[in-house]
């Protein structure tokens, strides 16, 4: 896809995609909890289409009509798969399904595609079996395909040293179904849907402040009742508009309806620590998560920041967006402890520090993460998205403010979370 960087301004309104880890949480607490579950505003991507498929095979009766949802839960009593489950590209699907299947006593095998099953998985498998689940798979269970199991599970406490929301939400849906508590200790608090989601469907909870970190406590032996969910616009999404908006030439965007949740919302914080022009309107509670309105406008000037390990588990899946906003930014930025950007659907660093690069910015690259020295203006080039949709998305806008043209390599991997993403850009920005 051919991108020119003949931007003028941005206008408008616009609601993105509802978020993609609440689409796929009201999906697998639906088809766990008792009785009749209600989505509203569903998100529709592949990778959600992935947890869709994943119940189904496993015998939960899911209407689709529109973007609503209508899920008949199954109180954790599902049926043995006749076939390989397939989470696709999404680790949310393999790593949080791992939990549901590690409480049911069939035979059950799950994979994903080219990018997943280079994927670490022993972060989840690990625990799963400490709880009593049987798990085996390629390079002793770290790889997919893995096999699961289970059944009998006992809670167990745990440290979740990565602050991984998959991690911990796998655990909690397992521990449900365990003899005991489970408890599971994190450094800093990640996105904490899964505990807003299960309390919101009946459960109790408790969250412990820790010297140090985070513990959540869950009681084996809760059942879930089926609910009406409503799912607000996903910030990961918004981000790129955001950002697109602060460091276009002119205009004033209004994002609609965006979960504004505080283990989610770190890109919007440091956009406004960096001078960007962006407020919350209209703040209120949607379904136990809080949901604003968004206004950004361009026109300031933009500095240099730091982004600090403790930061970045709420802003994971913006970094690449942001990485494209300090390269537009005065003076020199800096992220530090983003590891795990190295086994997302790309090894995001590399990808971020190739693209920004051949864009003409200077970018230093660290094990944990990158420096950059922020230029007056980028060059279009050739883009290498690795097929991931957030690399896709960044440099796209990045394309849309360079110089010259810039060519995406493959496009159509913004299906995994935005399919219409291109639609929604070319709805609110007018060129020269
Ligand atoms: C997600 C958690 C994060 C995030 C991913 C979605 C979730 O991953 O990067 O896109 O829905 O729980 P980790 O749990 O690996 O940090």
């Amino acid at each position: 896809m051919k991108i020119e960087g003949r931007l003028k301004r941005v206008r408008g309104e616009l609601r993105v995609p509802s978020d993609k880890s609440i689409s796929h949480r009201a999906v697998i607490l639906g088809a766990v909890a008792r009785g009749k579950t209600r989505v509203k505003s569903w998100l529709r991507s592949e990778d959600t289409l992935a947890t869709l498929n994943l119940f189904k095979a496993l015998g939960t009766d899911i209407k689709e009509e529109g973007e609503e949802l209508t899920i008949e839960g199954r109180n954790f009593l599902f049926e043995e798969p006749s076939d390989v489950l397939d989470a696709k590209n999404s680790g949310t699907t393999a790593r949080i399904c791992m939990g549901v299947l590690a409480t049911q006593p069939f035979f059950s095998v799950i994979t994903g595609d080219e990018s997943l099953r280079q994927r670490p998985m022993l972060r989840v498998v690990e625990p799963l079996r400490e709880m009593g689940a049987r798990l085996d798979g390629r390079e002793m269970g770290n790889k997919l395909p893995v096999s699961v199991r289970g059944g009998d599970l006992k809670g167990i406490s745990y440290f979740n040293k990565r602050s991984s929301a998959q991690v911990k939400s796998s655990l909690l849906i397992a521990g449900l179904r365990a003899e005991g508590t489970t408890e599971i200790l994190e450094p800093v608090l990640s996105r904490d849907h899964t505990e807003r989601m299960l309390t919101f469907f009946g459960a109790s909870l408790v969250a412990v402040p820790e010297e140090g970190g985070h513990l959540i406590k869950l009681r084996g032996g809760q059942e879930l009742e089926g609910r009406e969910v409503f799912c607000p616009a996903d910030p990961s999404s918004a981000a790129f508009f955001c950002a697109l908006t602060v460091l276009a030439p002119a205009g004033e965007l209004l994002l609609k309806e965006v979960l504004v949740n505080p283990t989610r919302d770190g890109f919007y914080r440091k956009l406004r620590e960096m001078g960007a022009d962006l407020e919350y309107e209209n703040e209120r509670e949607v379904s136990g998560e809080p949901v604003a309105d968004i206004r950004v406008r361009s026109g300031r000037k933009l500095r240099g920041v730091k982004v600090y390990p403790e930061e970045v588990p709420t802003m994971i899946d913006e970094i690449p967006i942001l990485a494209v906003v300090m390269a537009l930014s005065e003076g020199v930025s800096e992220v530090r402890g983003a590891k795990e950007l190295r086994v997302k659907e790309s090894d995001r660093i590399r990808a971020i520090v190739k693209n920004l690069r051949a864009m003409g910015a200077k970018v230093e690259e660290l094990e944990d993460g990158f420096v950059i020295e922020g230029v007056e203006k980028l060059k279009g080039t050739k883009v290498e998205t690795f097929g991931d949709h957030r690399i896709a998305m960044a440099f796209t806008v990045a394309g849309l403010l360079a110089e010259g043209e810039t060519l995406i390599d493959n496009p159509e991997c913004v299906r995994i979370s935005y399919p219409r993403f291109f639609e929604d850009l070319s709805s609110v920005v007018e060129y020269l």
